[in-house]
């Protein structure tokens, strides 16, 4: 047999497969989630989230201590805030536990990168990502409570803001806040494809942020629809976004390709709660190998087109990826 090609001579040796990966991967491209409860003192394992734990402001830099030792810079923050109310009004509270949290940071690790996650669910007595008026979320009302809420994180000094609510215009009414108040330098990563998805369960348990009625399918998207996230990453370039974001991930992967080679911005995916706690049931009843499993799906994530990943996993691929086991 005479064979001219064979692809297997660059897959001989662990050399030079390594040579000749297409994809690469970075720490520097991993953010972590951080769970802040204003009511804890100390830290608790989340119990839906195996591995991960919720802080009290009084440990907040600790969790940060355990990112920086495995080489992860950039957290998003989540709140659990003390009291809720049908406006949300503890989001934007300039004593609030986001903007506490984002304080105690920074005069510890003023290098570390901190994102916030801009939403209402977590604030409001309903659940919803927005003021109801009825049984819907009011968009325009809910603007001005985003912009609020994102103007008093980034006064409290966080980097860059990621509104994850789904409201239409919500990245130009953040924008024109910020600008105004002279913050025209911190970059607004916007959750533009973010689904209707069932995926995000482990979380709402998480954040105490489960709707108390109906769904979020007024306002995140259909799951059948890909034209739908361009228009959406469309909208979102026109209004001043810097970073685009596809979520859930592995099951949007297209959504990922699509978005990735569609926009010039940096494009940003989140493997979300139910993905990761897919992974540890499936390596906890003992039926796949958690480590290569993590592994395969980041790498799927980054490979479909993402430039950065949101992950319950960012610590484990960061001691992963500087072993040379993935990029
Ligand atoms: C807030 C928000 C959610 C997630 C991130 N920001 C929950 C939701 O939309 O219900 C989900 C993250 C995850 O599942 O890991 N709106």
């Amino acid at each position: 047999m005479e064979l001219t090609n064979r692809p297997r001579r660059l897959r001989r040796t662990d050399a030079v497969r390594r040579m000749c990966r297409e994809t690469r991967l970075s720490p520097d491209s991993l953010i972590y989630p951080i769970f802040v409860d204003e009511t804890l003192s100390g830290t608790r394992p989340i119990e839906s989230l195996s591995g991960q734990y919720h802080y009290g402001l009084d440990s907040v830099t600790k969790a940060v201590e355990d990112c920086l030792q495995h080489g992860v810079t950039h957290c998003i923050l989540f709140g659990l805030p003390k009291s809720k109310d049908a406006v949300g009004s503890s989001a934007w509270d300039e004593n609030g536990v986001v903007q506490q949290a984002i304080r105690s940071i920074k005069a510890a690790y003023p290098d570390f990168y901190v994102i916030t996650d801009v939403c209402m669910c977590e604030y409001t007595d309903h659940g919803h990502c927005g003021i109801l008026c009825g049984h819907e979320v009011d968009n325009d009302k809910t603007l001005e409570v985003l912009s609020k809420t994102a103007l008093s994180h980034v006064e409290a000094g966080a980097d860059m803001v990621a509104p994850s609510d789904m409201m239409d215009g919500r990245i130009a009414a953040i924008r024109e806040t910020l600008d105004q108040h002279g913050y025209t330098m911190t970059p607004i990563m916007s959750y533009s494809a973010k689904y209707a998805s069932a995926f995000y369960g482990p979380f709402r348990s998480a954040a105490g942020s489960a709707p108390s009625f109906g769904d979020r399918k007024g306002y995140q998207m259909d799951p059948h629809n890909r034209k739908e996230a361009l228009k959406e990453c469309a909208l979102d370039v026109e209004e001043g976004a810097d970073i685009l974001m596809v979520k859930p991930a592995l099951s949007y992967l297209d959504v990922i390709r699509e978005c990735s080679d569609a926009f010039e911005l940096p494009m940003c995916a989140y493997q979300v709660s139910g993905e990761y706690a897919m992974i540890k049931a499936a390596a906890a009843a003992g039926l796949v190998d958690e480590y290569r499993i993590m592994c395969e799906s980041a790498l799927s994530i980054f490979r479909a087109g993402a430039n950065m990943l949101i992950t319950y996993y960012a610590k484990e691929l960061a001691d992963a990826i500087r072993k040379g086991d993935i990029g």
